[in-house]
């Protein structure tokens, strides 16, 4: 009678101990996956196509979330949505984490915390071909046009300037085409493969009114679990330049027609 009680206090302690090595009961990711969020409407980092490397969801950031998963030992689960409701369904627990092109700002800081940066951006002024505009104080009598919830869409505001915003990049860009704005305010690499899209269209830097804007992953404020393996992944991937790589792959890919 008494081994038997031994045997099974033993038993249940094997099990729980089991429980905390899969991480039962959240934590960092639900079992063996890691849930990103995202918002595939941002080429070169996150867009849908037929054959992704995670499902139908392909870029930069795919990659790296992937490889953060693969390293971990686990697996990643890709959740598309609006870019506004990103962190919000991270407090919610709805996701794990956010990789979405998205600049470690302040404000931000907040409410989530963030990985190491991976990706070093600003942002630029997409405007026509034969346009005037050389610096951003030339965008203050014209129309311009941002995407709702982007940093970009903060410096225009900060710098006073009345803007439209839209749901998407695309959107943005369609209106700068058809002639009905002056010029899009948006993250450089994504800039890029929008100028190489649509003819007509010019890139204007100006380093001096836009900041670099750095790149990283959020996480729910404490989760340093989950936060370390992240860490521990992206540091791999900058050092052994995995990151450089993805990053010319997916750019050349995003501009060749
Ligand atoms: N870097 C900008 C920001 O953090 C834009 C990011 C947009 N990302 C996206 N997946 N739609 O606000």
């Amino acid at each position: 009678m008494k081994k038997t009680t031994k045997l099974l206090t033993m038993a249940l302690a094997m099990i729980m101990a089991a429980c905390t090595l899969t991480a039962c009961g959240g934590g960092a990711g639900k079992g063996d996956t890691i849930t990103f969020g995202t918002n595939a409407e941002f080429p070169p980092f996150e867009y849908v196509t037929s054959n992704g490397v995670i499902g139908e969801y392909d870029g930069i950031d795919m990659a790296i979330a992937k490889q953060i998963a693969e390293e971990s030992g686990m697996t990643a689960a890709v959740e598309n949505m609006e870019f506004d409701s990103l962190l919000v369904a991270l407090q919610n627990g709805q996701i794990d984490a956010v990789i979405a092109g998205m600049t470690a700002t302040d404000e931000r800081r907040e409410t989530v915390d963030f990985s190491t940066t991976y990706y070093t951006a600003t942002q630029v002024m997409i405007v026509k071909e034969d346009s005037d505009i050389a610096a951003a104080t030339d965008m203050a009598d014209k129309k311009i046009c941002v995407v709702q919830g982007y940093t970009g869409e903060i410096c225009v505001q900060d710098m006073g300037y009345t803007y439209e915003a839209f749901k998407k990049g695309t959107e943005a860009v369609m209106e700068l085409v058809n002639g009905k704005c002056d010029v899009v305010v948006i993250d450089s690499a994504t800039a890029q493969k929008y100028v190489g899209d649509n003819e007509g269209l010019k890139i204007v830097e100006d380093a001096g009114a836009f900041e670099s804007e750095e790149y990283a992953i959020a996480v729910q404020k404490g989760n340093t679990e989950l936060l370390d393996k992240i860490n521990k992944a992206i540091d791999k991937m900058l050092a052994d330049g995995t990151i450089n790589e993805l990053a010319v792959k997916y750019t050349e890919e995003a501009t060749a027609e």
